[in-house]
């Protein structure tokens, strides 16, 4: 029996049954269960940063679970200690803590709860943002079609547009435990706020003593062409979340709270069983080794320009936005979904976020060459659809 069925059969439907069923990958190619070839320009939605079947993970994965592979969190390794030494480094503080877990949804939810050891309630997120699915999560995701079936979830919680300062300037107040945004909201169709809209939130957060929370889940670990995406403005955050590209393929969150006012957990506040486990932290400090050691970041905006000059010019394109391998095509009309199954036909992986956005978010190793076929492959796409 063919996978699709036998997944049909055996799986909850919340997916929807997926169209492929893929076997191996090598970079940014992937084989489906018949041997067809595709390139993958989601990079499992943002997240294989060095693609599939890197060497480095291999050999980190490999040497970590022959060695030890799950410890829980009563006792220490030392891929859990070199990575958060890692992350703080890469954040440029030394008074970051880190607290891993394993998905973006987790990495919220622990921001949640420090968020409470303010004393203060209520979290401010914003219209059209997605934080995971979890009740916390899901209850400062503002995507009002996933909250409504799981009602009542926190109370509390604000919502204000994205982008907008004088919105969040009236809704900040002295009960604002925390104001929580994405840099680029991904799953809303790769939404980028106006330079400066964090600062500006930031110093909104100081007049009223609120955190002010950074999900870099999606936006992370090298794919804006920064480390988290949103260090093109000038300002530090209280929390930053993270997961997708943080664990190099292996599931992994991790938040991470900076400087002094934010309040930190106490032995027995919080935890997760499989959070930071050695091999999925080896995983990470081989993903983050390759991406310095290779000066991967400093392609990514090439790629990023090369892509936006490609694309734009491309008839039906009204727009590319986006930053580094982050990057919503805007379409003219609302063709989006009928797009996909034709790239699929073509060979060539993406996802819509929107009616009328296709995103790509290709691992961080792609190349040149794999991007030019990635617009003669798109191109050919966007044509059929307009045709057909
Ligand atoms: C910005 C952001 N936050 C949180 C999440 C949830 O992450 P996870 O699916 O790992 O729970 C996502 C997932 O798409 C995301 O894009």
């Amino acid at each position: 029996m063919k996978m699709k069925k036998r997944w049909e059969k055996a799986l909850q439907n919340n997916y929807g049954t997926p169209e492929i069923a893929l076997d191996h990958g090598k970079g940014v190619e992937v084989w489906d269960e018949n041997g067809k070839r595709y390139l993958d320009f989601l990079g499992g939605i943002a997240t294989n940063i060095l693609g599939h079947a890197h060497p480095v993970i291999i050999k980190a994965v490999t040497s970590q679970v022959s060695q030890l592979s799950h410890i829980s969190n009563l006792y220490s390794h030392l891929p859990g200690i070199e990575l958060a030494e890692r992350l703080q480094d890469l954040i440029g503080d030394s008074s970051a803590r880190v607290f891993f877990c394993n998905s973006g949804a987790e990495a919220n939810e622990a921001a949640i709860k420090i968020s409470r050891l303010t004393g203060k309630k209520e979290i401010i997120a914003a219209i059209g943002g997605f934080h995971g699915r979890t009740f916390g999560a899901l209850s400062i995701t503002g995507q009002e079609s996933k909250r409504t079936p799981f009602e009542p979830l926190l109370k509390n919680i604000k919502f204000v547009p994205f982008g907008d300062l004088e919105a969040m300037r009236k809704a900040v107040s002295k009960k604002t435990a925390m104001v929580i945004l994405e840099p680029i909201q991904g799953e809303n169709g790769v939404v980028v706020p106006q330079h400066g809209y964090l600062a500006g939130v930031r110093e909104i957060c100081d007049d009223h003593g609120a955190l002010f929370a950074i999900d870099a889940v999606q936006t992370g670990m090298g794919r804006t062409g920064e480390w988290f995406g949103f260090e093109s403005e000038e300002f530090q955050p209280d929390i930053v979340t993270l997961a997708k590209g943080l664990g190099g393929g292996l599931p992994l969150g991790a938040m991470i709270t900076l400087g002094e006012k934010v309040p930190a957990f106490k032995p027995g506040e919080h935890g997760s069983t499989f959070g930071g486990n050695p091999i999925a932290c080896a995983a990470s400090n081989a993903a983050i080794d390759y991406l310095v050691k290779k000066n991967l970041l400093s392609s990514i905006k090439e790629h990023e320009m090369h892509l936006k000059t490609a694309l734009s010019a491309l008839p039906g394109v009204a727009e590319v936005r986006g930053r580094g391998l982050l990057l919503g095509i805007v379409l003219e009309t609302d063709i989006a979904q009928k797009i996909l199954p034709i790239a699929v036909k073509n060979g060539l992986l993406m996802n819509a976020p929107s009616s009328h956005v296709i995103r790509i978010a290709p691992a961080l190793v792609v190349t040149k060459r794999q991007i030019n076929e990635f617009v003669q492959l798109f191109s050919k796409s966007l044509r059929e659809a307009q045709n057909g």
